[in-house]
């Protein structure tokens, strides 16, 4: 199935995630075989846009994650778009993720950043850094103000977008950001 088609299936969120997503997916252009985590979850519109180019994904959020952003109906989604074969879920915590050293090829976010407590955020990336091999990306979708305004009218207690480059100034990263309509995408290459 093509992204169009999935858009029209799934509307909601996926909607106005799936444009700033899918133009970043393709202009990084990772091998088809690439080893992939996205990291928290949700509805799964993350997992199901890189499941809709042929990917692969391993995706997560914490088992004790009681927020209303956790415990989703994603493979349900994903399963209705034909993709829910390559999705594979494990419950983890960012903070401490539990994988080897070098394993995966990119590790993505879609509007999980700003939901880790500050204080751990430098922690998270450098979990990335570590998961992750030599050479990979590690891309953070983080929503921009005009994204903020429509989920805050939702939910009014909705913290704030988060700018990745600040907890990551010590790790050996470079960085460039990719400007979107509702998500920004930082990207970071070891
Ligand atoms: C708004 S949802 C993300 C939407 C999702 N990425 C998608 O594509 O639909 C926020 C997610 O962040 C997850 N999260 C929050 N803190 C986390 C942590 N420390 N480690 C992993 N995931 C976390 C939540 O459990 C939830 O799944």
């Amino acid at each position: 199935m093509n992204i169009a088609e999935a858009k029209e299936i799934l509307a909601g969120t996926f909607s106005f995630t799936v444009d700033d997503t899918d133009r970043v997916i393709q202009e990084l252009n990772l091998p088809g075989d690439a080893k992939i985590l996205d990291v928290g979850t949700g509805v799964g519109n993350l997992a199901i846009t890189l499941a809709l180019h042929g990917y692969r994904v391993l995706t997560g959020e914490p088992a004790d994650d009681d927020s209303i952003y956790a415990k989703q109906e994603w493979h349900a989604n994903a399963e209705r778009v034909g993709v829910d074969h390559l999705i594979e879920f494990k419950a983890f915590d960012a903070k401490d993720m539990p994988f080897e050293d070098d394993t995966f090829d990119a590790i993505f976010f879609l509007g999980t950043f700003h939901h880790v407590e500050e204080d751990f955020r430098a922690r998270v990336l450098e979990e990335c850094v570590r998961t992750s091999r030599a050479k990979a990306l590690i891309c953070l979708f983080e929503p921009n103000q005009t994204c903020l305004n429509m989920i805050k009218e939702l939910d009014p207690t909705h913290p704030e977008g988060a700018d990745p480059t600040e907890n990551a100034g010590h790790l050996p990263l470079a960085s460039r950001k990719i400007e979107g309509g509702m998500f920004d995408a930082y990207i970071f290459e070891k």
